[in-house]
């Protein structure tokens, strides 16, 4: 089987890993992937927004099953481009990653439904919004409308800030397109879990839960970034709160999709917040997670293939997915200066012997050798049996690789530590 999977993060190379164990595939292509990716995968560059490009190299590559990974390529309508020239995809048609594309969309679908999340306004005019900052209290939360690289949410302490995020985004274009459009919802407190969740658009198969850290810097300080290290399974995610959110979102939310005549079919992301007054969606990803499918995939028992294969032939109630009972650590090392400036073109060593631990993210290959190209350069993951150990064990890997400039947080786990009281 020839299996292509467009992205090139460290998402993709976790996909990728998982992938190859598949006993019927004989080659996997990634659409740009990246120099260590390149171990695992043919390489092409072909960009993920190129989607004429992905098509035509998968119909002249003879292509039998395509993964889309990342949010750009979904949402401009990979899958229903491969779909119509013949080749199963894993991954949402158009009509349904808007449920990441727009917020707009995801809160209107959320009240529509009675989805619990923040309360909310939309605005397309730049007055309106800023007079509805004279009814609010603070802090409040400014979030652009549209893909905006994971940046386009900001929590404004006082009014002035509020009004500084709204114009920045409505007439200073900082997010472009993306910020013509605002919403401005209710600040909402908790501390929040990741859950990936297979859906074929009638069953829905929520897999282990994590929990991202998404500031730069150690304690949570610093600015936003993509990722800086996740740990699986998040311990606020209890076995009651995973009822309610089965029942009161994850179901809900596949079949108001599936109403919506917008039947989402892939891997569909919950981010959520575990307030006083229960779990509240805070956003919706149309995609797997990144950096926490380099905590959920290695904890995966099932063949990841055969799994996604069920999803696209809508048969997922026929399989059965599970899960090590185990834990799982990520730690990102990063190029120091990200998620702003930073140098590139530092040669990484990697010992041998922990290539399987590695998922690499931002580097390209150079005479041979493998050097950073990127802000998040690699994660590593240990799977243990306890969290603890997991943690020390990802840790000790971390110290086994080497790059200039190399950047990592040192409390990756910490705050899980404490909730469990390990
Ligand atoms: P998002 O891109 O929507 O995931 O938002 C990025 C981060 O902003 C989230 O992970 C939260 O930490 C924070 N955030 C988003 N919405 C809210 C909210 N309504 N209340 C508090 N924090 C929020
Ligand atoms: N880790 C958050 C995301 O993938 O959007």
């Amino acid at each position: 089987m020839k299996v292509l999977v467009v992205g090139g993060g460290g998402r993709e190379h976790a996909i990728i890993k998982s992938v190859k164990n598949n006993k019927d595939v004989d080659v996997i292509y990634a659409l740009p992937g990246n120099g260590g990716i390149a171990s695992d995968a043919i390489c092409v560059d072909i960009g993920t927004k190129d989607i004429g490009g992905i098509v035509d190299f998968a119909k002249g590559n003879g292509i039998d099953y395509a993964i889309v990974a990342p949010d750009d390529p979904l949402v401009l309508g990979a899958v229903d481009a491969l779909e119509a020239a013949g080749i199963p995809c894993f991954g949402p048609n158009k009509a349904a990653a808007i449920i990441e594309g727009s917020k707009a969309f995801s809160k209107e679908l959320m009240k529509k439904y009675g989805i619990p999340t923040a309360a909310y306004e939309t605005f397309s005019d730049e007055e309106k919004a800023l007079s509805y900052l004279d009814t609010v209290s603070f802090p409040t939360v400014i979030k652009a409308d549209g893909l905006a690289l994971g940046k386009g949410v900001i929590i404004a302490g006082n009014k002035a800030e509020a009004v500084d995020a709204v114009r920045s985004m409505m007439s200073g274009g900082v997010f472009g397109e993306s910020g013509k459009r605002v919403i401005i919802e209710e600040f909402l407190e908790g501390p929040e879990v990741s859950v990936l969740a297979f859906t074929d658009g009638r069953c829905v198969v929520p897999m282990v839960s994590s929990m991202d850290h998404k500031r730069a810097h150690d304690g949570d300080e610093g600015l936003n970034t993509g990722g800086m290290g996740t740990i699986a399974p998040n311990p606020y995610y209890t076995d009651e709160i995973k009822e309610i959110c089965m029942s009161k979102i994850f179901l809900p939310t596949i079949n108001a999709m599936k109403a919506e005549g917008r039947t989402f079919k892939g891997c569909l992301y919950f981010g959520l917040m575990i307030t006083k007054n229960g779990p509240k969606v805070i956003e919706y990803n149309c995609r797997f997670g990144d950096p926490e499918t380099q905590v959920v995939l290695p904890l995966l028992k099932t063949d990841l293939l055969t799994v996604m294969q069920a999803v696209t032939e809508e048969r997922l109630s026929e399989c059965k997915v599970e899960f090590s009972q185990g834990s799982a650590c990520c730690v990102i090392m990063a190029s120091k200066g990200y998620p702003e400036k930073y140098d590139k073109g530092f040669e990484i060593t990697i010992p041998d012997e922990i290539k399987d631990n590695v998922y690499v993210a931002g580097a390209a290959l150079k005479d041979g050798k493998l050097v950073t190209s990127g802000g998040r350069v690699l994660g590593v993951t240990k799977t243990e049996e306890c969290l603890e150990d997991a943690i020390k064990g990802a840790y000790s890997l971390v110290e086994k690789i080497h790059f200039e400039n190399a950047f990592y947080r040192h409390d990756i786990g910490a705050r899980a530590l404490l909730a469990k009281g390990e």
